[in-house]
């Protein structure tokens, strides 16, 4: 069947996640958090992505309430950040989240960051706050292979989403590969490179040729691997315009060309060195 903005997958911990929404990253807690969200409810958007490091929950869930649209049929996504990762209260933290978004639960919980020596004992916590239902679904995010090889030795619970920088120029096809192999669902943080897909030639050409724009292109390219997105943008245009990609395909040959921008280069930082 044909995808659209509401189309779901089903995770491999028995709910469904949209395979396409709002990023909130470095937009600021109040109106500007509000507004974003309500536009994109209102275009159709039904996956908010938001952490407590991004310090906008309170706005994320006041737009929500706002919308008037069921909390049941909104994913909420956030994050444990690594302070509290570092501590090992995952239940605090998502408590604290919660009172903040003034939900009862999230739809999918997410370790934030793999912290060294502690990527692994988190998920335990992280399991629990799954079978008490505070989340539907626990993740990880910014996991290589090696984090996740590490993490299945010892789940209860295998993580349902890997969320990950992923772009033209940073494609993660072996990690793409593993999450499949594993039931992980692939999820992709900056995918609009955190604006530089703008300096790519390859994109500009292919919105030339598909009248299209380059952020459809970037979005459509990768919507055409299965990857889940969160573009973010603050802008209403942008945000109706960027979630309009399920109306066109990209030819298997163009296709190659974005595929062949792959050059490992980040627009954040190494999961392996993070120094926060
Ligand atoms: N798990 C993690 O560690 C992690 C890390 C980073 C991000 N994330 C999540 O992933 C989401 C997306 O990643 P991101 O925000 O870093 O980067 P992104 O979505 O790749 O890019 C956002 C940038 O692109 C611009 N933009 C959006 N649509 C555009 C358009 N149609 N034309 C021109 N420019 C456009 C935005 O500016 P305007 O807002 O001005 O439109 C913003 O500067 C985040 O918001 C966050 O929710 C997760």
């Amino acid at each position: 069947m044909k995808e659209s903005l509401q189309t779901r997958i089903p995770l491999n911990q028995g709910t469904k996640m949209p395979i396409f929404g709002l990023g909130t990253f470095l937009v600021k807690e109040g109106d500007e958090t509000r507004k974003a969200v309500l536009w994109a409810l209102e275009a159709g958007y039904r996956m908010i992505d938001t952490a407590a490091s991004y310090r906008n929950e309170g706005s994320v869930g006041r737009a929500i309430r706002e919308s008037g649209i069921l909390r049941e049929e909104i994913f909420v996504t956030t994050k444990i950040w690594n302070n509290d990762i570092r501590k090992g209260q995952a239940k605090d933290a998502l408590s604290r989240s919660l009172d903040r978004l003034k939900m009862d639960y999230v739809d999918l919980y997410l370790v934030h960051w793999p912290v060294p020596n502690k990527y692994v004992s988190i998920w335990e916590a992280m399991e629990n706050l799954h079978d008490e239902g505070l989340t539907k679904a626990i993740g990880v995010s910014n996991y290589h292979i090696h984090h996740l090889q590490d993490l299945l030795k010892v789940a209860t619970i295998v993580p349902a989403v890997n969320q990950v920088e992923c772009h033209p120029y940073l494609q993660q096809n072996d990690l793409r590969i593993f999450c499949a192999e594993n039931t992980i669902a692939f999820e992709s943080w900056g995918p609009l490179m955190q604006g530089a897909f703008l300096k790519v030639p390859e994109i500009l050409e292919l919105a030339n040729k598909y009248h299209r724009t380059p952020a459809q292109i970037t979005l459509r390219w990768a919507r055409q691997k299965d990857i889940i997105l969160i573009p973010k943008s603050v802008k209403k245009d942008r945000i109706i315009s960027n979630a309009d990609i399920f109306s066109f395909e990209i030819t298997p040959e163009d296709m190659k060309r974005l595929d062949a921008l792959d050059c490992g280069k980040r627009m954040g930082p190494d999961p392996d060195s993070f120094n926060f």
